[in-house]
């Protein structure tokens, strides 16, 4: 009886953790122990991985002067994409994996991409794995909702892919059969951001009632 309760504490903490996850992009100035670091991508390694390719590396920035360098190059080359689209590209862009607010944020901080976070972790895979993409996700999100458990913050980055088209790519020694998937950030937390509303009219049941 005693291990039904607990269990189902376990499970609600869970949930919980899922639902208090946020993209948070304001961090204090606090550094991250190794240890936790650690922890947090050994729960990444956990994910699931098609044919158990377990198909992440993960390459780790903690220097600030150097994660301020790598923000400033990356955010040149997507401003640079940016502008290629063209004034809707940028409406768009904005519509898309980030509202408005984000965009101008973008376009007016000092580090528009790692949001002066205190660790970068970029997670690559090999370049012929036609799953990894699917693979590296499950593993970020492992890796998130356990820095949220841990009592950190995360934000994942689609922009730091960008990273291979800046001179900075050689510092990080990423061999030529892979290549950066995502990112994830994460530190202590300075914001609380909104919960973005669910959309919830996805659902088909095929089956009749
Ligand atoms: C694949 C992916 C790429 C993302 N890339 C960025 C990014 O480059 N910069 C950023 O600030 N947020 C990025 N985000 C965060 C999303 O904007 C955020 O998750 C979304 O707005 C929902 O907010 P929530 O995570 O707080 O629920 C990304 C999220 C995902 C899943």
């Amino acid at each position: 009886m005693e291990t039904l309760t607990k269990k189902k504490a376990n499970i609600s903490g869970t949930l919980e953790t899922i639902y208090e996850r946020r993209a948070v992009r304001k961090y204090k100035h606090q550094t991250v122990d190794r240890k936790i670091i650690e922890q947090i991508i050994d729960a990444g390694r956990m994910a699931p991985s098609a044919i158990n390719k377990q198909p992440w590396k993960f390459y780790i920035l903690t220097d600030k002067d150097l994660i301020h360098s790598f923000s400033k190059e990356i955010g040149k080359v997507a401003a640079k994409g940016v502008l290629k689209t063209g004034v809707k590209g940028i409406i768009n862009s904005l519509r898309g994996p980030f509202h408005l607010l984000q965009g101008i944020k973008f376009v007016m901080t000092s580090d528009p991409v790692f949001h002066g976070a205190p660790v970068v972790i970029f997670i690559t895979a090999p370049k012929e794995n036609e799953w990894a993409s699917l693979d590296v996700g499950m593993c970020a999100q492992n890796m998130m909702l356990a820095a949220k458990t841990l009592g950190l913050e995360t934000c994942p980055i689609g922009f730091a892919k960008f990273v291979e088209q800046t001179n900075l790519y050689s510092k990080l020694n990423i061999p030529d059969s892979e290549h950066v998937l995502l990112a994830i950030i994460l530190g202590y937390g300075d914001e609380k951001p909104e919960v973005h509303q669910r959309k919830k009219d996805n659902v088909i049941y095929i089956d009749p009632l």
